[in-house]
């Protein structure tokens, strides 16, 4: 079968199975126009859109019910505490964690990794430790890592990662030794869109006594990810990129370390007492929620697990499949066009150079034209570096984008290319 009918036929299957233009009225700013043409919003790896009841669950709150959480002695605060622990509840149900206990609100999954890097590592590390990251990682999960091993004495070391963009799982084994004390790893690479074998990563560290934890940043916005499958220690995540507010994420961990871990911060909410003869701290997850959280955000992301909870994922993410496959099949009829990141397993990411053109002059062009694309490093500059690449165009597809949207991506990327001759 040519690739052409293998396209069509996915695309019609998929249009009989999951029911985008329903979706897509759920997501108000999706239908609007920009710089003159309908938008197309092709950077839902940087964040994702919020559904309207996402939107209103947050403006409830605030119109309604807006109070202090786990303080108040009055209507109001109840009702935001029983919100505000409600969505604790959803959301360890959604990753099928054992307690809503093992889970903590965070900033998003930059302060998920921050706070384990801070507090499991000053009291875990030593010096010669070493702990390891795949060459692939966002930032994020590279310099707290650093941070840390500056502090204690211990090294951060890259798991390599093929041309394709896939770890190298013999090198990862032939790296682990018993001074490895933590694997930090991307369920998906945000730059590439690479879906790394976590469960064998897992398996592998844990065999050689390293704890592991996984930055799910880019994978819960494509399918449902299940805790004890996965067996990680640790996993962390932003609501943003689930069809939640900005601000706010989760961090799950394994209870008996997150009870052995100390505070992250310290102030109201996560003490039991305090006293200048010595202060003692709350218990789990309080222990590492210190200050007025984001009462909001955490509603309007109970509000986007609702939302997903109700979505057929797995349409969803058949949906998905068919987009990336629709565009590969198109990217590789535009001349000068280089993939970076072709590994077997990914997801809707598409990440390409253009002969003669800078990432970010395309990036404009096609901002121009209503396309909205990310351009340059991704926050993963090791990556970019192995390349030898300042960084790529990304197009980046959710549930909610069509095929007529990848067809307004490459006519815009065709359109721009004239202003190249
Ligand atoms: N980490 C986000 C991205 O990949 C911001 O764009």
């Amino acid at each position: 079968m040519s690739e052409a009918a293998v396209v069509d036929t996915q695309d019609k299957t998929n249009e009989a199975d999951f029911d985008v233009e329903k979706v897509r009225k759920d997501f108000p700013i999706l239908h609007q126009q920009v710089n003159g043409q309908p938008l197309v919003y092709l950077d839902n790896a940087a964040t994702t859109q919020k559904p309207e009841s996402v939107i209103q669950a947050i403006s409830d709150y605030y119109r309604f019910d807006n109070s202090n959480v786990h303080r108040g002695a009055h209507a109001l605060a109840d009702r935001a505490t029983t919100s505000f622990e409600g969505a604790r509840k959803k959301l360890a149900a959604f990753i099928n964690a054992e307690d809503s206990a093992q889970i903590i609100w965070t900033r998003g999954t930059t302060e998920g990794i921050n706070l384990v890097a801070a507090s499991w590592g000053r009291t875990n590390l030593q010096a010669g430790d070493r702990i390891l990251v795949s060459a692939m990682e966002h930032h994020s999960n590279i310099v707290p890592w650093q941070m840390i091993a500056a502090q204690m004495g211990a090294t951060v070391e890259a798991i390599p990662v093929d041309s394709t963009g896939t770890i190298d799982l013999s090198a990862l084994q032939q790296m682990l030794d018993e001074h490895v004390k933590m694997v930090a790893v991307g369920h998906v690479s945000n730059a590439l869109g690479t879906v790394n074998p976590v469960i064998e990563i897992t398996r592998l560290a844990h065999a050689a006594g390293a704890l592991v934890l996984i930055d799910g940043a880019q994978a819960v916005g494509h399918w449902p990810v299940d805790m004890p499958s996965l067996d990680c220690d640790f996993y962390v995540f932003s609501a943003h990129k689930l069809f939640g507010p900005t601000g706010v994420g989760a961090l799950y961990g394994k209870r008996e370390l997150l009870e052995a871990m100390p505070p992250y911060q310290g102030g109201g909410e996560m003490i039991e007492s305090v006293s200048f003869a010595g202060t003692t701290y709350n218990q789990l997850p309080y222990k590492f929620e210190a200050g007025t959280p984001n009462i909001a955000g955490v509603i309007g992301f109970g509000a986007a697990i609702d939302y997903l909870s109700a979505l057929d994922r797995a349409g969803a993410a058949r949906h998905e499949h068919a987009l990336l496959e629709y565009a590969r099949g198109k990217a590789q009829k535009v001349s000068g066009l280089r993939l970076i990141g072709t590994a077997d397993h990914k997801v809707s990411v598409l990440s390409f150079v253009l002969d003669g053109i800078h990432p970010a002059d395309l990036g404009t062009l096609l901002d121009q034209q209503g396309v909205a694309v990310r351009t340059g490093n991704h926050c993963a500059q090791p990556i970019m570096d192995q390349y030898g690449i300042p960084g790529t165009v990304r197009a980046s597809f959710s549930f909610y984008n069509n095929f007529d949207d990848v067809d307004r991506l490459f006519a815009a990327i065709e359109k721009a290319k004239q202003f190249l001759v």
